[in-house]
């Protein structure tokens, strides 16, 4: 038998303690699905102020002195158990940095905070600090998981260091690179030998994510197509020549999805539980205790106008712009009614809201982040828009499809990956489970929600797409599987 591999994943956020996005679902279910098939597994995230009061139990583990920006750092490593946690969470407790209201990126104004160079520097510090063992704790890991930019200093910092762990790092999302100045560069007291185009270097500043590409011994993202997009001009953010030649060690592996929080049968946020063989009454009650929460009629006739609904950060990656123009076709042309869930641009929040009051029967949105709503969404709406540029992996087209709630979707990352247009031939072979649009304009998704509009008003057809999606497993028991290969250097590098 083989020893059971410790590993310590590194993340700037995991739910439910404190999510903005996808990422958070991840490093709650993936640790979670290692941990169940046998990997010994340690979580270490920011102590920010909305996880300590969300926590109960915590012990200090230790004390550490950290370099931040041209200063020397008090900082607590403490434990924590939470219920829905089966291993210890670490927290890098450091009020100055962490002990703030809100979001765990940006202000209150939507800018970022002004010091998070400094702010997640510390944190992969003492990261890099506890995949060492510097407190003595007796656990040293076989891997340190680093996610996203937030924590790719981390294999950057284990770089020289004797015996130190296999470092992976996962890409979550090209878009947002950590980049910083020259300036804070020095401040900070990173190592000049880093300080190069093959290092961090960045046009002129520095990249916290090109660090965690360059130093990682094997770099991976969310999905296959995603990891094939990354090393082209169109999707790399300006990184695609240093993924270029990292392909050897970069791999696309498929986000699974937490079947037990997202699972109609049993959802807690439902107004009723239904499932892929017993979908009605459930579904049509959950579509209408949906309308009724955004103040729309939903009377028996009423309940047959077909619900789109969409649950997203509110940002250009998401294809907000393309939902914005495509809304007058369809308040025009169409009878169709829509619920958005979202927070993010201030410009889109506005448009939203416009509709809202302009169509109150017609249109109904939350601007905020509320857990329960976006179940409600994915149980109620009758399709899921999500028509994204780009898209890592997308959680909300899995939770949708499972939901019976056929996604519209932009062919592009792990959209490509797990929708599968509702063509004849694939809906022949069994396989269709959504719509997927080729041309990224608001005609092209115009074009595929009329192919959706068509499909519904024939319920034998709308059925047999539901059950399909309804019946697909996309839960972790593969992907943790391959993430454990990975660690154990068996698994394949994207082809080149
Ligand atoms: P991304 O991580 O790029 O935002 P994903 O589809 O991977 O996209 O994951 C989004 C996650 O965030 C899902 O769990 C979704 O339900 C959730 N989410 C996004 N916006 C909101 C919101 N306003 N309220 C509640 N949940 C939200
Ligand atoms: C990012 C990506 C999203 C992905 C999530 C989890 O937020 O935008 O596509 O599903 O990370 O990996």
């Amino acid at each position: 038998m083989q020893a059971m591999i410790r590993v310590l994943f590194v993340a700037s956020e995991a739910y439910p303690l404190i999510k903005t996005g996808g990422l958070g679902d991840v490093m709650y279910s993936l640790p979670h699905a290692l941990h169940h098939i046998g990997a010994d597994v340690r979580l270490v995230l920011p102590a920010y102020r909305e996880v300590l009061m969300r926590l109960e139990s915590l012990r200090i583990l230790g004390w550490m002195e950290i370099m931040g920006a041209g200063r020397l750092l008090g900082v607590r490593i403490l434990e924590a158990r939470h219920a829905e946690y089966a291993f210890p969470v670490w927290l890098v407790d450091c009020p100055i940095l962490f002990d703030r209201p809100g979001n765990p990126y940006v202000q209150a104004d939507g800018h970022d905070w002004p010091d998070n160079a400094e702010r997640y520097t510390v944190f992969a510090r003492a990261a890099a600090e506890l995949a060492q063992d510097r407190l003595n704790l007796d656990w040293r890991p076989d891997v340190v998981h680093a996610n996203d930019w937030q924590t790719a200093l981390v294999p950057a910092l284990l770089e020289h260091v004797p015996q130190s762990p296999k470092r992976v790092f996962t890409i979550h999302n090209m878009a947002y690179g950590g980049h910083f100045s020259l300036t804070e560069f020095n401040l900070l007291g990173l190592p000049r030998l880093w300080w190069s185009p093959e290092g961090v270097e960045f046009y002129g500043g520095f990249s916290m994510l090109k660090a965690g590409i360059v130093y990682a011994d094997d770099v991976t993202t969310v999905s296959p197509t995603y990891a094939r997009e990354i090393c082209t001009v169109e999707f790399g953010c300006g990184l695609h020549g240093v993924l270029q030649v990292s392909r050897h060690k970069l791999h696309g592996i498929l986000n699974g999805i937490d079947e037990n929080s997202w699972n109609p049968a049993t959802d807690p946020y439902l107004a009723a539980r239904y499932s892929a063989s017993r979908r009605q009454p459930g579904k049509a009650l959950n579509k209408q205790a949906l309308l009724r929460r955004f103040g729309m009629v939903a009377g028996e006739a009423l309940l047959q106008i077909p619900l789109f609904g969409m649950v997203s950060r509110l940002v250009e990656q998401k294809g907000v712009d393309l939902v914005l123009a495509a809304l007058p076709h369809w308040l025009e042309h169409t009878e169709a009614r829509f619920v958005f869930v979202g927070s993010g641009k201030t410009e889109y929040e506005r448009q939203l809201r416009a509709y809202a009051i302009h169509y109150p029967q017609r249109v109904g949105v939350f601007i905020g982040y509320d857990e329960s709503l976006a179940h409600m969404v994915e149980a109620g709406a009758d399709m899921f828009l999500m028509p994204s540029r780009f898209e890592p992996c997308g959680l909300n087209q899995m939770y949708s499809l499972r939901y019976g709630t056929p996604p519209i979707v932009y062919r592009t990352g792990g959209l490509a990956d797990t929708v599968v247009d509702a063509t004849e031939h694939h809906f022949s072979a069994g396989i269709a489970n959504g719509f997927v649009f080729d041309d990224l304009s608001s005609e092209a998704l115009i074009e595929a929600a009329n192919r959706a509009l068509a499909w519904y008003a024939q319920p034998r057809l709308w059925q047999t797409l539901l059950r399909t999606g309804m019946r697909q497993s996309f839960g972790w028991e593969h992907s943790a599987q391959a993430y454990l290969a990975l660690y154990r250097g068996q698994y394949p590098a994207v082809p080149g």
